[in-house]
């Protein structure tokens, strides 16, 4: 799963960054009020690299979440494989529609679940441990030193964030995350995944995320953009299935990804549910090529937090 959007010079341009100390301090202030009639600079660079909206099955290999990437899980968790095929196949056949695809979900949900019981258990490790890197929703970006949880087969670390971070307080410093949380429902997921972070973190302990910037592609639908975002997805630069013909099709599928992203972002959005949590210092900052994927340079929003410090 690839994602879109704008690159080095499509995000805020390098010179307004105020770098300060370290990756985690080029902040930029927040772009309020917002102007329908700001337009992001064309990325011209000819190097730039090919990026994929999330949802493209290509890149995340056998990590893929979605529903449709499971060949029928229940049938799968329940009998021996060579013969969930076929039992699949048949269901499909004998079942009303929406009744198969709830067994699907029902198959995903409970394989989903005995990945997170296994994670648990692989937590009580972690009991004493302090100072701890989260990066969640790694997929295959996986980090050195990290702690790379996912909720997927070949997992790293398999945690399903709609549940508790079974980690103690405060024994993380930094939280980590690149194109998940737009996987989480919003509010009730999310409101409970930023709670969950910021119990995890210590006192002063950072939260970095990066979403799609939802803002870009609506700029561009209302014909306030440059082009690049409808080119790109026209051209395959983004991943886009073959149904996706008009400019509404790729902007329902910058939505949607048929049904695994359950909501969009933009600073504002992101920044309340962050105060929500009791996040402080909320603050949009440009590309850090030592945290963040290159191949997510192109149209990200990323977000910086801290959990604040204990009052003594
Ligand atoms: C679009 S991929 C992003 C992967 C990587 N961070 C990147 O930017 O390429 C989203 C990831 O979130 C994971 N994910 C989705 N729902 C999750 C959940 N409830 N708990 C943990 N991980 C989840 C998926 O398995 C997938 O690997």
């Amino acid at each position: 799963m690839r994602q879109a959007a704008q690159g080095a010079a499509h995000a805020r341009p390098r010179a307004e960054l105020a770098v300060a100390d370290g990756p985690l301090a080029d902040r930029v202030p927040n772009q309020r009020p917002f102007s329908l009639a700001d337009r992001w600079p064309r990325n011209t660079s000819p190097d730039r690299p090919c990026v994929r909206f999330e949802g493209a099955t290509q890149g995340m290999g056998e990590t893929r979440l979605a529903t449709e990437s499971i060949v029928s899980p229940l049938v799968k968790a329940t009998l021996p494989v060579g013969l969930y095929k076929t039992v699949d196949s048949s269901l499909r056949k004998s079942l009303p529609v929406g009744l198969y695809k709830a067994i699907r979900l029902l198959g995903k949900e409970i394989m989903l679940h005995r990945l997170h019981r296994a994670g648990v258990k692989r937590a009580k490790a972690y009991a004493e441990k302090r100072g701890l890197k989260l990066n969640i929703g790694c997929g295959p970006n996986r980090k050195e030193g990290w702690l790379n949880i996912d909720l997927s087969p070949g997992a790293e670390f398999s945690l399903d964030m709609r549940e508790r971070i079974p980690l103690p307080d405060g024994s993380a410093t930094i939280i980590y995350s690149e194109h998940f949380l737009i996987f989480l429902d919003y509010p009730d997921d999310v409101n409970h995944f930023l709670r969950e972070c910021y119990r995890v973190l210590e006192s002063g302990g950072i939260f970095r995320v990066g979403v799609p910037d939802t803002r870009w592609p609506l700029l561009e639908y209302a014909g306030l953009g440059d082009g690049q975002w409808l080119h790109n997805c026209k051209t395959g630069e983004y991943y886009r299935p073959e149904w996706c013909k008009t400019p509404l099709d790729h902007l329902n599928y910058h939505f949607r990804a048929e049904t695994e992203h359950r909501y969009a972002y933009d600073f504002d959005t992101m920044e309340y549910a962050l105060e929500e949590a009791g996040f402080v210092e909320i603050n949009q900052c440009g590309f850090d090529p030592a945290l963040d994927a290159k191949n997510r340079e192109v149209g990200t929003l990323y977000v910086n937090a801290r959990k604040p410090s204990a009052v003594l």
